[in-house]
């Protein structure tokens, strides 16, 4: 007699997505739908156009002296800026986005906020240019800036201050992917301060993390990274759901001056439609380097928050959908001899500031992206010279591989 077994039965309809086969939070239905449709509506045109125009107009028609149909002026507002930043607000759940020029420029505009005798407490491992920022720029300001490691929420409680109006964290962080439980840290910034907590989500783009479903008051990118995904185009957003905020950041969008052309709105607009496409593509890809680099006797350690070894992986798998292409790794007893020759080596993978393209890119942080991190603070954090960085694009898995290997054979 044939005898089924209903369980495995169900085992087998049920199809676990890779970021569920790894033990990630389930994606939430619909994220896609959203990239395409929020925001697009044809009706909103007279010509019915699907793509949405790009509009590149500087002013706009009034029909009596101050009576304007929803635009003056394209630095205050523009059709394909709306379409943009409409469409970003849905992928973060969010109620308002704003887009500006660069991500620096998102930030920028945030630190606006903030008056002299203020103070910022920011994660230690972050973008050598937000770091620049803080250090140099608000600190010029009259602005207290403290760089603690967010990994120890005892770290944070210790920072606080009455003074304290703005929490930075990046998750996971830059370059050593350290990742931080962004609901601990917005309940402890809610409960103990009057500061509003800003993620920068660069690394992970809306579909892998959403940080204001998680308590976070503003989300904002490099949109220059994975969002855009085609290294074409340097932007910025800020995401939220507070009014109060996102009516101050549109006032310094417009007073500062800090916006992105339609032009490149447009291009930004296009590269939403197969965000979750490419995350998923980095995703796979960059597990499978991660994987074989942890096994290569010329490799120390691999920072890569899906292994099990790292060491915030349960945090990772509780608070987001799954991970990018941005990895790093050391060199084993790695010197600035090795990892260079190493890096000017590859074939496939680029030798490039930047990260988030379909292209596959390589780069040293201690001398390019964080050279501006000063040298004690990177040798506190562990950025040495045999520390590599790489953004795991879209080309054939087995290709990147192939690409390492031969780089290791070199040194
Ligand atoms: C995590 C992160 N935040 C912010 C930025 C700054 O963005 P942009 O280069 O678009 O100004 C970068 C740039 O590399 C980044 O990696």
């Amino acid at each position: 007699m044939c005898k089924f077994d209903f369980n495995k039965i169900c085992v087998i309809l049920i199809k676990l997505t890779f970021g569920e086969e790894l033990g990630f939070q389930k994606q939430t239905p619909g994220f896609a739908t959203k990239s395409i449709h929020n925001g697009q509506k044809p009706e909103q045109w007279n010509s019915r156009a699907v793509v949405p125009p790009i509009s590149l107009s500087t002013t706009f028609k009034q029909s009596a002296p101050g009576v304007h149909s929803g635009f003056e002026y394209s630095r205050s507002g523009n059709p394909t800026r709306n379409v943009l930043e409409t469409c970003l607000a849905g992928l973060d759940n969010a109620k308002y986005a704003l887009t500006f020029s660069s991500g620096l420029g998102t930030q920028t505009a945030i630190l606006s906020m903030l008056k002299t005798g203020d103070g910022i407490i920011t994660g230690d491992d972050i973008y050598g240019g937000t770091n620049r920022l803080f250090r140099n720029l608000a600190a010029n300001m009259g602005i207290e800036v403290q760089f603690v490691d967010l990994t120890d929420l005892k770290n944070l409680e210790k920072a606080i201050k009455p003074n304290v109006k703005l929490v930075w964290m990046e998750t996971p962080t830059n370059p050593c992917m350290k990742v931080i439980d962004i609901k601990a840290v917005a309940e402890v910034v809610h409960a103990k301060t009057k500061a509003f907590l800003v993620v920068d989500n660069t690394f992970l783009s809306a579909y892998f993390q959403r940080p204001l479903d998680l308590g976070a008051d503003v989300v904002m990118y490099s949109l220059t990274k994975y969002m855009n995904g085609h290294t074409d185009v340097v932007m910025g957003s800020a995401a939220t759901n507070s009014e109060e905020l996102h009516e101050k950041l549109r006032f310094y969008q417009n007073a500062t001056g800090i916006v992105p052309s339609p032009f490149d709105c447009y291009l930004v607009n296009r590269s939403l439609k197969t965000l979750s496409l490419r995350m998923e593509k980095h995703f796979q890809n960059s597990v499978t380097v991660a994987q074989w680099l942890e096994a290569h006797p010329k490799v120390g350690k691999v920072l890569h928050p899906a292994l099990p070894s790292h060491p915030q992986h349960k945090i990772a798998l509780s608070q987001t959908f799954g991970h990018s292409g941005i990895m790093s790794f050391y060199i084993k007893n790695g010197t600035l001899e090795q990892s260079s020759k190493f890096l000017e080596t590859l074939k496939v993978f680029t030798l490039a500031e930047s990260l988030g393209g379909y292209e596959s890119l390589a780069e040293l942080p201690s001398v390019m992206t964080h050279a501006s991190v000063p040298e004690a603070q990177r040798a506190e954090l562990g950025i040495t010279d045999g520390l590599i960085r790489i953004s795991v694009g879209l080309e054939d898995s087995q290709d990147l591989i192939n690409d390492l290997e031969q780089a290791f054979a070199a040194i």
